[in-house]
């Protein structure tokens, strides 16, 4: 019955990011099949070297660095980058960041419409519609950069166990420099023991989960023993649904082909 299996999994070698599992309980864990070597590889994850510092932390013990973008992904599969990178969620969501409005420097248009984002959002859009019936939706996309330096350790999620107010939310790794820890951890609403927990390290290594039955939490990362900052790229796909597409805020109407 789904939904009723309580076995903490580890997997060390993923494979195929399965919308079937997905489907049955809302979570999948799993690689992309798009490649993560060459030049368009390089390039794209080059991009996590251009990200800007978080203007909204506090005191919080995270350092870290980000853009975000907006795609509207219709159900044919045409991709209409969004204008406006704000991101909104409440104090209720959100009991670190949540409450205000928070503005982020936005994704480049080399990024958006070079060749590994429209495949990246592509398969795992495909591997959502799969699961949930497609539809279309309004992505955020969350390019970060947690950095710990030496001698510190820096929380990619200072909020801790939490859900981002989304439908589904998908988790990619981008790339490690240096650091250890950056445990996931997947938990059904309401329940204390962990669904998943996995430490990810392979390019395109992937979590996606159902962010309205499951909460998720990441651990603190530090840097190797004997070298200097390390950090941890990953890229978040917030899925959010869209009744009505006219109604989305930032159109365009250009379609990344
Ligand atoms: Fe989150």
């Amino acid at each position: 019955m789904p939904g009723q299996d309580s076995v903490l999994i580890e997997e060390s070698i993923p494979g195929r990011l399965r919308a079937d599992h997905f489907a049955q309980h809302g979570w999948a864990h799993g690689r992309l099949s798009v490649p993560t070597e060459g030049s368009d590889w390089e390039q794209f994850a080059s991009a996590w070297d251009e990200l800007v510092p978080d203007p909204y932390l506090g005191e919080e013990r995270c350092r870290r660095n980000r853009r975000f973008g907006r795609v509207l992904a219709h159900r044919d599969g045409a991709l209409e980058p969004l204008r406006g990178s704000d991101f909104f969620q409440s104090k209720e969501i959100n009991r670190a960041f949540g409450g205000r409005l928070r503005v982020f420097e936005p994704l480049t248009d080399a990024v958006l419409t070079g060749p590994c984002l429209p495949r990246l959002l592509r398969e795992t859009v495909a591997v959502v519609n799969e699961a949930a019936g497609k539809q279309d939706w309004e992505l955020g996309i969350h390019f970060i950069r947690v950095i710990a330096d030496p001698g510190e350790s820096s929380e990619p999620a200072p909020e801790g166990r939490h859900s981002d107010g989304h439908a589904y939310v998908a988790i990619h790794l981008i790339d490690r420099h240096q650091c250890a820890g950056g445990r996931n951890q997947l938990f059904r609403n309401n329940e204390s023991r962990a669904q998943f927990s996995v430490v990810m390290t392979e390019p395109l290594e992937t979590l996606i989960v159902s962010d309205t039955t499951m909460e998720h939490s990441v651990s603190e990362i530090r840097p190797e023993a004997g070298t200097g900052s390390g950090w941890r790229d990953t890229m978040i796909v917030d899925f959010n649904r869209v009744p009505v597409p006219e109604e989305v805020t930032g159109r365009t109407y250009g379609f990344i082909r």
